[in-house]
């Protein structure tokens, strides 16, 4: 009798501890600041306040950067399409600056360097004026930001600017603002932006909102998002034609092994990823998953037949859908096609490593 009563106690226990991962019993990640009530209401830019919106021309000859860069405000296209640093032949690359950011703080000007050495036209949005304020009314000036940048963007487009040759990246909310800034140009022009890179895209009071309010795949010809702190900063729906969840993309491994990496070192590393991959286009290879459940797990390396595509310019837009992309926890981070084994899994073997010892003691 006390051996059945036994046997039901640790049936019992079993029972619970096979439950410890199932949403019935711990739920799921509503994310930080899913939602803010009222960011979609309206904003408006006066007339006046438009001289703030500017486009940076990147141009890296001179010894000091700031001398040498041209500012365009919206009442200027037609200048601005008149600049010695401008040359519609070649692809245009805009950086949109995100959540208190400018043009001359270091994420946007180093982006603009390597957009340039690379061939490219660089312009950098400054969106400073529209930001500096309490995050969720920013967030409501960036459907404005975005209507009134693709209108500078369809003056341009008159002047010669080729939207196929027209790609927009930003961070965080500046990927946001990019996707109001290719929907609001398609209504424009009638035709779509080539390319969108959100780069973890702002999930905070984005998070929760359908595709006609943040990034979606409808935003360009090609959008391809990388994650890197989806229940953070960032948001978990696979919203583009690629989307790259690095490491999972809901927490990064810290520079240093011993120092955590929580959301907001998180966040940025989507931006180290990318500029880094601009370098080495076929480096960081990404396994595709079946969902995005099955990204944060880690579980795609098994997937048969095993599909890859890669983070940067050179991914292949006609494969589209899930990936999970394995890195190194410091510069350069990729991993090339040893990160295609689950062995060499940076964050399954490190933590594998830590407790290697049958027994500890002290
Ligand atoms: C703002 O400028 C636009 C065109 O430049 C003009 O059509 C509009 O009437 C102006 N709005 C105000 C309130 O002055
Ligand atoms: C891109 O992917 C498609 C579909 O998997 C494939 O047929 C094509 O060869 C790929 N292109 C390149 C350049 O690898």
């Amino acid at each position: 009798m006390f051996l059945i009563i036994l046997l039901l106690y640790l049936g019992k226990i079993c029972n619970v501890s096979t439950m410890y991962n199932e949403n019935e019993w711990d739920g799921y990640s509503v994310g930080f600041l899913s939602d803010c009530p009222g960011s979609d209401k309206e904003a408006i830019i006066t007339n006046k306040t438009l001289k703030d919106l500017t486009f940076t021309i990147q141009n890296h000859k001179g010894d000091n950067i700031f001398n040498t860069r041209r500012k365009y405000n919206y009442y200027q296209m037609k200048d601005l399409a008149q600049d010695p640093n401008l040359d519609f032949n070649k692809p245009t690359f805009v950086f949109v600056s995100g959540y208190l950011d400018t043009t001359d703080f270091y994420i946007t000007s180093n982006i603009a360097k390597v957009y340039e050495d690379i061939g490219y036209n660089v312009l950098m949005l400054d969106t400073n004026k529209f930001t500096t304020m309490v995050y969720p009314r920013a967030v409501r000036f960036m459907r404005p930001v975005g209507k009134h940048t693709a209108e500078m963007l369809a003056e341009l487009t008159q002047l010669g600017l080729d939207p196929k040759k027209l790609e927009i990246a930003g961070l965080s909310l500046g990927a946001q603002t990019a996707s109001y800034i290719g929907k609001n140009y398609q209504l424009i022009v009638g035709t779509k932006i080539s390319r969108i890179t959100g780069l973890d895209p702002a999930g905070p009071c984005f998070r929760n909102l359908g595709p006609e309010d943040r990034i979606d795949k409808n935003d360009a010809d090609f959008v391809d998002i990388l994650s890197t702190n989806i229940d953070g900063l960032g948001m978990a729906a696979p919203a583009g034609h690629v989307n790259i969840y690095a490491n999972g993309g809901e927490y990064q491994p810290g520079e240093f092994i011993w120092m955590l990496c929580t959301s907001f070192c998180s966040h940025i590393r989507a931006y180290f990823l990318w500029i880094t991959a601009l370098s080495y286009p076929d480096s960081f290879i990404a396994i595709q998953c079946d969902s995005v459940q099955q990204a944060r797990n880690r579980q795609c390396y098994d997937r048969q037949p095993m599909v890859t595509n890669v983070l940067g310019l050179k991914s292949n837009r006609s494969r589209e859908g899930i990936f999970y992309l394995n890195t190194d926890h410091k510069h350069p981070y990729y991993m090339g096609v040893k990160g295609l084994q689950k062995q060499y899994d940076f964050v399954l073997s490190q933590m594998k490593a830590m407790n290697m010892e049958k027994v500890i003691k002290m």
